[in-house]
């Protein structure tokens, strides 16, 4: 396939709720990612309810963009946009698409093997929508180890939307106090691996109750998401999670001990300027009297909320830290991508063996 469009060509697996908010994140805002262009999207859905998905969404909304189809493309605002039905990687028509990046939002599988499937049919990169197994190239919180980016890699993650959230104020309040351990919380938004009514799941007994009806303790890998981005704190904050019953936007409960002393100014202080300087769009802070939902559709990796900053004896803190889990995550995948694939490195298709 001849490229008609110097955009770099994306390709979505796996239409879920972050597939989608990718794509809508990408026609939305798109002064932020205005080299990419998503050319093929493959879910096990047919191509009408692909379509009606994108339309009409509960959580962000009616999409503000003309989306019909014509039985084997999707046309968003004019462009076509290939939908594909398989299964296995294998037969993912990669090569024939010319795919610089396929963003891998199955939720499926985190290993390398698999993801190099993808790059044998014919995909010069993959990037996760979630963290992935040791071996792959690199794992990416925008914003914090971007820098780590090279044009040779060809398997990365985005890491999580916790992490995201929580690296960056970790980032902060270390440079400025030092931590020495800490815990964390988070109160998160139900997800499609929950059923609304109990139901059977493979692997965890809790997976099994209403989404509806509990707050539902799961587990996460959010302990080694922060150790993999911050090696000298590894071992050192203990996380849980907390599935409620909201369908969108998530809160970081977060306690710490601090090496310095300090007070609730000086913590909101540091928040304050960052927000308005050198992480402008990543992190935000409020002190308006705030409820999850008016984070909603909000592209930020997390927003610390000041009005409930707490300081105990001077070095234990707590912070609320609100971050919508689909959109900001969303963002960041788009992000992470743009600027890795501004690097170069595998402009060219793979070479037949
Ligand atoms: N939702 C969030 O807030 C969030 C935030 C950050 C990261 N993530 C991560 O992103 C991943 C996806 O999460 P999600 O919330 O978007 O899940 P989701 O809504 O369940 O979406 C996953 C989609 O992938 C489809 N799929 C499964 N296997 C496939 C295959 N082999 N080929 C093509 N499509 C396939 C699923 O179809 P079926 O339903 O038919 O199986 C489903 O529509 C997970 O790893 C999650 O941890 C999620």
């Amino acid at each position: 396939m001849s490229r008609n469009t110097s955009k770099h060509r994306i390709a979505i697996n796996g239409y879920g709720r972050i597939g989608q908010s990718v794509l809508r994140a990408l026609y939305t805002s798109p002064q932020h990612h205005s080299d990419l262009q998503v050319v093929a999207i493959n879910e096990l859905s047919d191509i009408d309810t692909l379509t009606y998905l994108t339309r009409y969404d509960t959580t962000h909304g009616r999409f503000p963009v003309a989306v019909q189809n014509d039985g084997s493309h999707m046309l968003v605002n004019g462009d076509r946009i290939r939908t594909l039905n398989e299964e296995l990687p294998e037969h993912l028509p990669w090569k024939e698409l010319d795919i610089d990046l396929v963003l891998e939002c199955t939720g499926t599988y985190t290993d390398r093997a698999t993801a190099e499937r993808h790059l044998a049919s014919g995909a010069r990169r993959l990037l996760f929508s979630q963290p992935a197994d040791a071996d792959i190239d690199a794992t990416i919180v925008h914003g914090f180890n971007s820098g780590q980016l090279q044009p040779q890699h060809q398997i990365v993650s985005s890491a999580s939307c916790t992490t995201n959230c929580i690296v960056p104020v970790l980032d902060l309040l270390d440079r400025r106090f030092g931590i020495e351990n800490g815990v964390s919380t988070t109160i998160h938004s139900a997800m499609n691996d929950q059923p609304v009514i109990d139901s059977y799941h493979h692997t965890d007994l809790r997976l099994t109750r209403s989404a509806l009806q509990s707050m539902v303790p799961v587990e996460t890998g959010l302990s080694q998401g922060i150790g993999k981005m911050m090696p000298h704190l590894r071992g050192r904050i203990e996380c849980l999670h907390l599935r409620v019953p909201t369908i969108n936007v998530s809160l970081m409960d977060l306690a710490l001990n601090l090496r310095k002393p300090t007070d609730p100014q000086s913590v909101n202080a540091i928040f304050r300027q960052a927000a308005e300087g050198p992480l402008q769009g990543l992190l935000g802070y409020t002190e308006e009297p705030h409820a999850s939902i008016d984070f909603n559709t909000d592209p930020r990796s997390a927003i610390v909320d000041g009005t409930q900053t707490r300081v105990s004896a001077g070095k234990l803190i707590k912070l609320m830290v609100w971050f919508d889990n689909e959109w900001s995550y969303a963002n960041r995948m788009l992000d992470v991508a743009q600027a890795w694939l501004e690097l170069g490195g595998t402009d060219s298709p793979p070479e037949e063996s």
